[in-house]
């Protein structure tokens, strides 16, 4: 497959942007419970759980990724409106207070047992190595072809392959 639109290259597409983001998220958090913005807003994320309800439904007992979780919204959708079992759950994101966020929200939402990893999705890991039946990302795709490097974007377009080949190969 062949990216053949090249969108120009932003700040949203580099880690320092979202490690002021997510400082800033944390900050708010603290001082006012601001949970911080949710991209593409709430409907988006319900969306996205009426989906995986449909095509990988939770009696299934899927084992769940979000790429690039933010403030790990998706995936408290995911186990409270979609009956998702947290134990299942891993959120990544290469932003630390991303994950700082995601924790606070779920220890004051009373929600246990998700993973959370500081992880950069392009870096070969442990984490990486793991396999998952369920793979979601909301907004973490957009960030990433984004991004100012070539290398970054010939990344992107080889897991696009990749991922292409298994869905052919199935
Ligand atoms: C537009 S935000 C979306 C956040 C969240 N998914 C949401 O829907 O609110 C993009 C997210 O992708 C993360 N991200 C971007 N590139 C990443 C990478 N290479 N590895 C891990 N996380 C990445 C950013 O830190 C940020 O949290």
């Amino acid at each position: 497959m062949t990216l053949e639109v090249v969108p120009e290259p932003s700040k949203l597409g580099t880690k320092s942007h979202w490690d002021e983001v997510y400082a800033r998220e944390v900050d708010n958090y603290r001082a006012a419970g601001d949970e911080g913005e949710c991209w593409f807003g709430l409907d988006a994320a319900s969306d996205m759980v009426e989906w995986a309800q449909e095509h990988v439904p939770p009696e299934k007992k899927p084992k769940v990724l979000d790429l690039g979780c933010g403030n790990g919204h998706l995936l408290f959708s995911l186990a409270q409106e979609g009956d998702y079992d947290t134990s299942l759950m891993t959120g990544v994101d290469y932003a630390p207070a991303s994950i700082e966020l995601s924790r606070a929200i779920a220890t004051q939402r009373g929600i246990a047992g998700i993973t959370w990893k500081v992880v950069d999705i392009f870096e070969q890991t442990s984490a990486s190595a793991e396999s998952y039946d369920l793979a979601l990302d909301k907004g973490t795709f957009d960030a990433i072809s984004l991004a100012p490097t070539r290398q970054t974007r010939w990344h992107l377009s080889a897991h696009v392959v990749q991922l292409d080949e298994r869905r052919a190969a199935q």
